[in-house]
């Protein structure tokens, strides 16, 4: 390994602060996350200017435990660029991250590279499985975005589908929180649906043979009218019944999209990826069909800044450095080259 190797990336874009150091876009040297979950729980959902202010007290140490780990003594020297993310997420979250970066890059003067979260999403499964064959489906589900991919190589995508309305991991908050399951919503309900019935209610599939567009409102407000109406139901059923009618949706499409592409397998990416039930439902799909199921570990589906190094890396390959003129851009899309 010749000492200019090594990405530093940078991710503060929603409730997480993290840094990471990785080699060639491909081995994970460091991955630094530390979580805002205890600070926004009492509130019950991300308070974005908390978000910004505990981002700022964080970045630094969590920067320097991440060169400290990874071995780093001599930024300057040993990091070929300081990668990080500029959209889309929280404005104010994100220009913490994105002002610490451009400090680090012009004391260091080592190049700054933007990268797109949703892509960086897209690179965390590759980081664990570099033998993935193209063209891939990927299903990436978080708590901002439900979008199913066509992926052809990196940097190649096709968007096949997305959220009408929530997105999936916005669904699990909401009703969690409706359910007094507590923050954060996804995980909580995760696990309160294990001792469920998931056939107890049938909730609405909308669009389930439709296209490859999701709409997870309707299936949120008849959670809220099935409880009303039967306010003894037992939580753990209607988590339970809740999170099979999401899976079902999710595991359907993308199935369906891996035949369509004729892609090799299907991959998860975003938080919602650790969803026990998805796990289980995408596996068992893509091994009755044949296919490959790439799932990422835990920490690799939720936001980190290993996923943003990796991403880096290609893109300053492909594009070279960004400008240290680069804004945050809140609503920033996944480049669709279809
Ligand atoms: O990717 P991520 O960490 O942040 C965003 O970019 O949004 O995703 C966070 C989302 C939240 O909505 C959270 O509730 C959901 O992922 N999530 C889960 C689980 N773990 C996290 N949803 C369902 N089941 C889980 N086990
Ligand atoms: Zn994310």
């Amino acid at each position: 390994m010749g000492p200019t190797d090594l990405v530093l990336g940078i991710e503060t874009s929603c409730d997480e602060t993290a840094a990471a150091v990785v080699e060639r876009g491909a081995v994970v040297r460091s991955s630094v996350v530390s979580s805002q979950v205890a600070l926004h729980a009492q509130y019950g959902g991300v308070v974005p200017e908390l978000a910004g202010r505990a981002h700022l007290e964080r970045l630094t140490g969590v920067v320097t435990e991440a060169l400290a780990r990874a071995g780093v003594v001599e930024p300057a020297r040993e990091l070929r660029a300081v990668a990080v993310t500029y959209g889309p997420g929280l404005v104010g979250s994100l220009l913490v991250g994105l002002s610490g970066a451009k400090a680090l890059s012009m004391a260091w003067e080592v190049p700054l590279v933007g990268v797109n979260h949703l892509e960086a999403h897209l690179f965390a499964a590759l980081l664990e499985r570099p033998d993935l064959r193209w063209p891939l489906v990927v299903l990436l589900v978080s708590g901002g975005h439900t979008i199913l991919v066509r992926m052809d190589g990196p940097g190649r995508y096709g968007v096949l589908g997305q959220t009408l309305d929530d997105a999936a991991g916005e669904a699990y908050d909401k009703v969690a929180r409706y359910l007094g399951l507590g923050y954060p919503g996804g995980p909580a309900l995760d696990r309160a649906a294990e001792n469920g019935d998931p056939d107890a209610f049938a909730f609405p599939r909308a669009l389930l043979a439709e296209g490859y567009d999701f709409s997870f409102s309707g299936l949120k407000t008849s959670v809220v009218r099935t409880v009303e109406r039967h306010p003894d139901a037992s939580t753990e059923d209607v988590a339970a019944s809740f999170q099979q009618a999401v899976a079902d949706v999710l595991v359907a499409k993308a199935r369906r999209a891996v035949a369509d592409v004729g892609a090799s397998g299907l991959c998860l990416a975003g938080g919602v990826a650790a969803n026990s039930l998805l796990r289980r439902a995408a596996t068992e799909a893509c091994t009755a069909d044949g296919v490959a199921a790439y799932l990422p570990s835990l920490a690799m589906c939720t936001d980190n800044a290993a996923m943003v190094a990796a991403a880096g890396w290609w893109r300053l390959s492909t594009d070279g450095p960004s400008p240290l003129s680069l804004g945050a851009v809140p609503n920033l899309a996944l480049p669709d080259l279809r």
